[in-house]
């Protein structure tokens, strides 16, 4: 491949909440690129963003863009997505797609790289990273069920607005204005005013009576665990919090785990941090995750009503390790690992 002299990659949607972080994480990570096209609507054009210290200017999406890439960081939202994915491959490239169309697609990996980093492998072009609120938990659970295999898993969230984009954490701040103010909030990116509230995840219903987002927990669950019928059942919820998602996980094995090796399995796993202060009932808070890494994990105990579960909260950044930050350790596990190109034909 063309590695050894940097990847040339394009961020499609790069003047997003997600699409910035992208581009402020290859710099930060130091992804080899050779070249960077930002891509974005023809709103943008005439916008620049920077990069290495120089001024990149953003350029309308088209099909002469994806000409001689490498890698598409893909986070414009699924109908782009659907709209691009095909074209950029059949142009060369792999893309790394954050929207939701094709993540339960048999033949598309949907990869975590601290859980499942070889489906990465087997890609026919496209790879799926997955929903925020999944990848975040993922994360965290995934070294208990090495221990002890999971037998349910029950989940509430409360989501932040930057899973909306960047026009949704701007509504939320505007309507504390508002509201400080004495004045009425108005919403428009979200259905209802999410400052000083709070609702159900706004994403559509389904018949089952969960909401799209709750089934994507899941559904993309089972598939980067590569078990197939792993009981999970979630409730998500929108909080007025800018950037980092917190979850709250009832966890049920087959037999009782005991509480220090829960501790000492998330510890000495990558991409997690226990934080506990048990004296001062500290535990990660989303003003603690944001702009970090790592999920933090904490609060963890024995579940009183069932002796074969346990209790877990957690805090993860979902700009960063919920969207932006699995996609770009995806890209470099594409190039570490030399699986730039595609090992499964196209269809
Ligand atoms: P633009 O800023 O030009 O609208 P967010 O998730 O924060 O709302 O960001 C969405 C990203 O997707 C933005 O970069 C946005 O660009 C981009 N985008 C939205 N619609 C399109 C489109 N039809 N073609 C290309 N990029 C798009």
């Amino acid at each position: 491949m063309r590695v050894k002299d940097g990847c040339r990659v394009a961020i499609l949607g790069a003047t997003g909440a997600v699409g910035t972080e992208l581009l402020a994480l290859l710099e930060e990570r130091q992804f080899p690129v050779s070249e960077l096209r930002l891509l974005a609507s023809p709103r943008s054009v005439g916008t620049t963003l920077m990069f290495r210290g120089e001024p990149l200017p953003v350029q309308a999406t088209t099909a002469e863009a994806f000409e001689g890439i490498d890698i598409v960081l893909a986070s414009a939202g699924g109908s782009t997505s659907k709209a691009w994915a095909e074209t950029a491959i059949a142009a060369g490239a792999v893309v790394i797609d954050n929207s939701s169309a094709f993540r339960m697609d048999p033949t598309v990996p949907l990869v975590v790289p601290e859980v499942n980093p070889e489906a990465a492998a087997n890609h026919r072009g496209l790879i799926a990273n997955p929903n925020c609120t999944t990848i975040l938990m993922a994360v965290a659970i995934y070294p208990l069920h090495q221990v002890q295999p999971l037998r349910r898993v029950v989940a509430a969230t409360y989501q932040s607005a930057s899973g909306a984009g960047a026009r949704a954490m701007e509504e939320v701040k505007q309507q504390a204005r508002a509201i400080l103010a004495g004045e009425t909030p108005t919403a428009e990116a979200f259905p209802y005013p999410l400052a000083f509230n709070l609702f159900p995840h706004n994403s559509p219903l389904t018949p089952s009576g969960y909401c799209e987002e709750e089934l994507k927990m899941v559904n993309e669950t089972r598939k980067i665990f590569g078990v197939a019928d792993l009981p999970v059942t979630a409730t998500c919820v929108r909080v007025p919090v800018l950037r980092a998602h917190s979850e709250a996980l009832n966890l049920e094995f087959s037999e009782p785990f005991d509480l220090d090796r829960a501790r000492a399995a998330i510890a000495a796993a990558p991409g997690v941090t226990l934080l506990e202060d048990w004296d001062q009932n500290y535990f990660p808070m989303p003003i603690d995750a944001s702009g970090k890494d790592d999920v933090l994990v904490g609060r963890i105990r024995q579940d009183l009503s069932n002796p074969n579960a346990i209790e877990l909260w957690l805090c993860g950044d979902q700009i960063r390790k919920g969207a932006a930050l699995n996609a770009v350790q995806i890209a470099e596990l594409l190039v570490e690992r030399s699986w730039l190109r595609p090992a499964v034909a196209s269809a």
